[in-house]
């Protein structure tokens, strides 16, 4: 199984970039850069992804999720920073490098489908596996599988302009899972998705995750989404990490008002467990002493409850 670790990661585009980053950790805001022409698209983010985990990326239009993903898979070069997939250090391979990682090891789901047009859905669907020198009956069985678990049985002929929105984002999922590498990078790769749908590729996500072991980067906007199937979640903001936890932590304990301020819609039934809003009886009190004793106690607690116990501790 396989870990990502991202450290003092940076993405400007634009004019000088090196020089931006500089310019930012001496303290210039993103804002600043921008009158001059530069776009700091990810500031210095740092966290872990552990092997097996579903990682969500959350954040606003625009605050970097896209730029943030694709230096996980060397698409776009990083300004500054590191990226290491199962210790190799990414960000100091050459190109070549680079493509067989990406052809061993790590598939991406596109937020623009990024089908090839010319190509039928199944041959779409096995790509990944064409790239990697499967021979065509063992490419057939495997994409007709993951045409199969996307909903797409039978689709396998057509071209993917015959298709809806919806079905091509399932034939680019397809082609993620057909190639199965141990890494999935997945950007809004449910955004088109009506919501039965999505619900239903979400809880094939968790089953994949949980049966193969698979490490999954997963980009949403939609917090009840990323709450649901997110072991870990990052908040990103015009560019930063500004908290990674798990879904209960972030809903706990907010690292600060914008992150706060996100989360107070989320349905918090979904999330919270009753032992982290459970309070702590302030006295407890045998079935058996009776109810003289049980006010007794309280009076003395200065309480206006109290917990009656059974013999074996459990609650009456
Ligand atoms: N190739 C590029 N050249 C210049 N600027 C870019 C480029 N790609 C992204 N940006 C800028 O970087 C910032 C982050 O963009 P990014 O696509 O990563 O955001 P996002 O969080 O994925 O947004 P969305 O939710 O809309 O997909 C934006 O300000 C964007 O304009
Ligand atoms: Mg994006």
């Amino acid at each position: 199984m396989t870990s990502i670790t991202v450290n003092g990661l940076y993405k400007v585009f634009g004019k000088h970039p090196q020089a931006a980053v500089k310019a930012l950790q001496s303290g210039t805001t993103r804002q600043e850069l921008r009158k001059k022409g530069s776009t700091a698209a990810v500031i210095d983010a740092t966290f872990e992804v552990q092997p097996g985990e579903i990682f969500v990326v959350m954040g606003l239009s625009g605050s970097g999720k896209s730029t943030l993903i694709r230096m996980l898979n060397g698409l776009l070069p990083a300004t500054a920073g590191e990226v290491t997939i199962d210790g190799q250090t990414l960000t100091s391979m050459n190109e070549s490098e680079i493509r067989a990682l990406r052809r061993e090891k790590i598939s991406m789901v596109f937020q623009s489908f990024a089908l090839l047009p010319h190509r039928t859905v199944g041959e779409n669907a096995a790509y990944g596996l064409e790239i990697k020198g499967v021979n065509p009956s063992e490419r057939k069985q495997k994409a007709d599988e993951a045409l199969r678990m996307v909903g797409l049985e039978g689709w396998g002929t057509s071209m993917p302009d015959e298709l809806s929105g919806g079905m091509q984002q399932r034939v680019g999922l397809a082609r993620a899972l057909a190639a199965d590498t141990e890494v999935l990078l997945m950007d809004e790769a449910f955004s088109a998705l009506d919501p039965l749908i999505r619900k239903e590729m979400q809880d094939q996500l968790i089953d994949l995750q949980s049966s193969l072991g698979k490490t999954i980067v997963f980009i949403t906007h939609d917090l009840n989404e990323a709450m649901r199937i997110g072991d870990h979640i990052a908040m990103m903001r015009d560019g930063r990490v500004e908290q990674v936890g798990t879904a209960e932590e972030i809903l706990r304990d907010p690292a600060n008002n914008y992150v706060a301020s996100f989360v107070k819609d989320v349905d918090r039934s979904r999330v919270l467990t009753a032992e982290s809003i459970a309070e702590q009886p302030p006295e407890v009190v045998g079935l058996s002493q009776g109810p003289l004793t049980a006010q007794k106690l309280m009076r003395e607690s200065q309480s206006s409850w109290i917990v009656a116990l059974n013999r074996d501790r459990t609650p009456a």
